[in-house]
């Protein structure tokens, strides 16, 4: 079986001998962080979002040609959504990652399907790009929803593609579906995870999507997370969907500018690490992505009423953008970690085992 490392250096090494591209699997990902950090997984959609993750997680806060920060760069998971898919064109945003990967050949990063349907799921894996696919059947019932995951799990680790799964049912609104919360059971999970095989589980433990978490005095259930970690198997990577912190500051700079965000709340940054400590490895951020590009949109054209340009408020968002990925894995603890996992991998600690070199 090939990995997925070796697969996509395969398939890109025409390209570039000298500097083959840098996609891993989630799962090295997670060997290196587990029980210590969260890598972070950020949705994007377009060019802007793509540079200023990219230079975010170089520790680049200026420009592309910047030095490389040792002290915040952070190995990282990039998302892709079925709306982003469809936003522009799913050929055109994989072309723009190939090329972001080039102009910043130092990146370690992993190329994710979030919430996949069992078709785009297939997609995905058969189009070698993808090194990780998100199936989420979580508002199928219990047993379909092992039946559809393990499907996927098959097709996926046969071509070296790993998957993560969802279990239970966050609140919010999520592509189609409007969620009603279902918190993960512990047990479930445990069998879960044993009859599907999956890299990773997605657990359901207070997060939402979107602007509008939580009211009055609800929180992540750290007790609900404690127990699915003790009857998972050792090191099994957790996921933490719904996570972006919808900060007051940003959220207070819309309103500012014109917009109407009312109420809006997220998670307490502060609780990212504990939740690291009991195996949250990946945690989902898009929201707060799209808080930044709004309020830097706002502010320019309120500011300069007389402009219809769209790259001046374009490269403040791309600065803004990295500063705030810079932010963010540091409050994830993987900020400062990119050569550390470089090592690692290239010590031969990949999962797949193979000489990929990854
Ligand atoms: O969980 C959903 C993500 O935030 C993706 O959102 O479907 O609007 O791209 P989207
Ligand atoms: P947020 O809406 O909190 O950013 O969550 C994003 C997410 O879970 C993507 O899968
Ligand atoms: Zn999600």
């Amino acid at each position: 079986m090939v990995c997925a490392g070796e697969l996509l250096f395969l398939q890109t090494q025409t390209k570039n001998q000298e500097n083959p591209y840098m996609i891993v699997t989630t799962k090295d990902l997670f060997q290196h962080a587990y029980g210590k950090y969260a890598i972070g997984a950020y949705n994007i959609n377009n060019l802007e979002q793509t540079i200023g993750l990219f230079r975010g997680n170089l520790g680049k806060k200026g420009s592309n040609d910047d030095a490389l920060d040792g002290t915040t760069s952070a190995p990282f998971i990039l998302q892709i959504s079925r709306g982003a898919r469809s936003y522009s064109d799913k050929r055109m945003l994989e072309a723009l990652i190939r090329t972001a990967d080039e102009v910043f050949p130092e990146v370690i990063f992993a190329v994710h399907l979030d919430h996949g349907t069992e078709e785009v799921c297939y997609d995905c894996i058969d189009s070698g790009f993808y090194s990780s696919v998100m199936i989420d059947a979580s508002h199928e019932e219990f047993a379909k929803n092992i039946e559809i995951t393990k499907r996927v799990v098959d097709k996926a680790h046969a071509k070296g593609v790993v998957v993560e799964a969802e279990l239970g049912q966050l609140g919010g609104v999520e592509e189609d579906i409007v969620g009603s919360v279902k918190l993960t059971d512990p047990d479930q999970a445990a069998e879960f995870i044993e009859k599907t095989g999956v890299d990773s589980l997605a657990v359901a433990i207070g997060t939402s999507h979107g602007a509008f978490k939580f009211s009055g005095k609800q929180g992540l259930h750290f007790d609900v997370l404690e127990k699915i970690q003790k009857v998972a198997p050792k090191n099994f990577p957790l996921v933490m969907h719904g996570s972006s912190s919808v900060p007051k500051d940003w959220v207070e700079r819309i309103n500012n500018a014109g917009g109407k965000l009312k109420d809006a709340s997220g998670v307490d940054e502060k609780q990212y690490l504990p939740a690291a400590k009991l195996g949250v490895t990946k945690i989902n951020i898009d929201t707060d992505g799209r808080l930044v590009w709004c309020a830097i949109h706002r502010e320019h054209f309120r500011d300069t009423p007389e402009d219809f340009d769209l790259r001046p408020a374009g490269k403040t968002f791309m600065k803004a953008y990295a500063e705030y990925i810079i932010h963010k894995n540091t409050m994830l603890g993987s900020a400062g970690q990119l050569e550390s996992a470089r090592g690692s991998l290239k010590g031969g600690k990949s999962s797949c085992g193979c000489a990929c070199g990854r």
